[in-house]
This record gives C-alpha cells, sequence and structure tokens, in this order.
C-alpha cells in the first residue's frame, strides 16, 4: 500500500540532456519538485538553470531524459501543448508587452474565457500597486512593478505549477521583499519551481533545492541542510554567497 503521509512530485526531470544549436547544455539535470512546495534551482551564471526551465517548457525540448508532470510523460510535446496542461511560466527580465496597460497585459494572460475575472481579487491582491496602475502602460511602470506585472500573468490562468526565473533580479531590497511575500502567497495553491541568484531569498522561502553545474545536477536536498553547509555553497554557488550563520554575523557587526 502507498504511503498517504509521502508528497506526491509534481514534476520529476529525470537525467534530461539539452542541445541548444550545436552546443550540449544540459549533460544530466535531475530535479524533483514535490507538490505544494517550494523548490529552488540554484548555480553559477551559466550553470544551465534558465535552459532546463526551457527544457521543461519544450521550448528548447531535451534529446535524452524524461519529463514526467503530474504523472505524465510531456518531453516531445509542443512547448503550447504543455503550458495547457497548467504550467505557468515567469521568464528572465521581465517579459511583459510594454506598449499594453496592466489590464491589457493581464487579460492577454488569458488560457480560457473568464479567467482574469476569476483570479482577479487574488492578483490584486498579492500585487496592489497593479490594481492602482491597471490603466498605465507597461512602460510606464518602474522595474520592480515590471517584475510583479510578469509574476501576476502567470496567475491568470489555473496553473498547477509555476516556473519563474529570477524574480529578484535587479530589484531593490523593499521590492525584494514585496515579491517574497507574493512567492510565499501564492505557493499556497501553486507549486513552485523556482530560479534564484538571491541566496537570502532562496534560503527563506524555499523547502527544498536542487544545485546545478556546468550543465549537470550535483546536490539537491533540503534547504534547511544546505544553510549549514557552507562548504557546498562556497563550492558551488561562489565565494560570495553566505551561509544564514555568516550572514547573521554579518549583520550584527
Ligand atoms: N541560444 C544559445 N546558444 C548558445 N549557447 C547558449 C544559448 N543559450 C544558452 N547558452 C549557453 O548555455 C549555458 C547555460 O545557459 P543558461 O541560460 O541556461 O544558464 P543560467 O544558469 O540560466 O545562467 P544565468 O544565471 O546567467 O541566467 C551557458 O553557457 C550559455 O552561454
Ligand atoms: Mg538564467
Amino acid at each position: 500500500m502507498s504511503d498517504p503521509t509521502k508528497q506526491i512530485d509534481l514534476l520529476v526531470v529525470d537525467n534530461i540532456q539539452t542541445f541548444v544549436g550545436q552546443f550540449h547544455i544540459l549533460e544530466g539535470v535531475t530535479v524533483t519538485v514535490p507538490k505544494g512546495s517550494i523548490t529552488v534551482m540554484l548555480g553559477r551564471n551559466g550553470a544551465g538553470k534558465t535552459t532546463t526551465i526551457k527544457s521543461i517548457l519544450g521550448l528548447t525540448p531535451p534529446q535524452e531524459g524524461r519529463v514526467v508532470f503530474n504523472g505524465m510523460e510531456i518531453q516531445g510535446k509542443r512547448a503550447f501543448n504543455i503550458a495547457n496542461l497548467g504550467i505557468g511560466y515567469v521568464p528572465e527580465h521581465r517579459a511583459i508587452f510594454r506598449s499594453l496597460s496592466v489590464l491589457e497585459n493581464l487579460k492577454l494572460a488569458e488560457r480560457k474565457k473568464g479567467d482574469f475575472d476569476r483570479h482577479s481579487e487574488f492578483v490584486f491582491g498579492l500585487f496592489p500597486d497593479l490594481k492602482r496602475l491597471y490603466k498605465l502602460p507597461g512602460n510606464h511602470l518602474s522595474g520592480g512593478q515590471q517584475q510583479m506585472l510578469a509574476v501576476a500573468r502567470a496567475l491568470v490562468p489555473d496553473n498547477k505549477l509555476l516556473l519563474i526565473d529570477e524574480p529578484s533580479e535587479g530589484l531593490a531590497p523593499i521590492l525584494i521583499q514585496q515579491m517574497m511575500e507574493a512567492i510565499k502567497a501564492l505557493s499556497e495553491t501553486t507549486t513552485v519551481l523556482l530560479v534564484e541568484q538571491n541566496f537570502i531569498m532562496a534560503s527563506q522561502l524555499a523547502e527544498r533545492y536542487t544545485i546545478i553545474d556546468d550543465g549537470k545536477s550535483v546536490k539537491s536536498g533540503l534547504m534547511e541542510d544546505l544553510v549549514h553547509d557552507s562548504e557546498l555553497i562556497h563550492h558551488y554557488l561562489g565565494a560570495s554567497i553566505k551561509t544564514r550563520e555568516e550572514l547573521e554575523k554579518a549583520h550584527e557587526s
């Protein structure tokens, strides 16, 4: 009999190999995302984090390995069909329609008619600035507000899984805090796979981590274990990233 206390894996990326053009970018990436959790993907610049996200979505389909979503193998399916299974994507670098208003950006994110009306209260509850600024075109928003809009767009359709690529990139500390609270809140209804270079944010949000280095999976586990493992952090994530204890000490002094 199955163990009812065991968490179900909503997403399993199993040893994928991905080429972009003639370049062999992913050479064995394995990521498991339990349902109802936030899992963070860590790794240096150029490690292959975005390519892993794009491989899950069928934007750079893997040549080898499996991607299993909600019990179904999806590698080889078209990106459009993969998204329709209920996978939302917030790409790097604030992908919004800059000439369209906040409201138009949100409505265009519908997958089914009525998606926006059903979720507007939730979305505007998480991002009150967007409600206030709903008539403004995207290019009149601050960088932080554009990032909020990019995340909000992924919340318009019904999604079981959200793939969010570097949401804190370029944000001021106060906006990082707001973004963290929004991701925490949305994770109560949706499973999240997050790419995040800001280790403090990653460590406060995620239950699980997975590290990618040079196109390969090197380690995964519970975040509460990683924060105490300064050797692992320094080896794979760079000397500039400190453990939580070191960070706390730095704040005290
Ligand atoms: N279209 C492409 N053509 C050639 N090489 C590419 C292409 N896209 C990505 N790469 C290379 O693949 C590797 C992985 O890139 P990827 O964008 O997945 O890394 P990343 O971990 O997301 O990095 P970052 O933290 O900088 O966003 C890098 O060496 C990158 O230069
Ligand atoms: Mg990237």
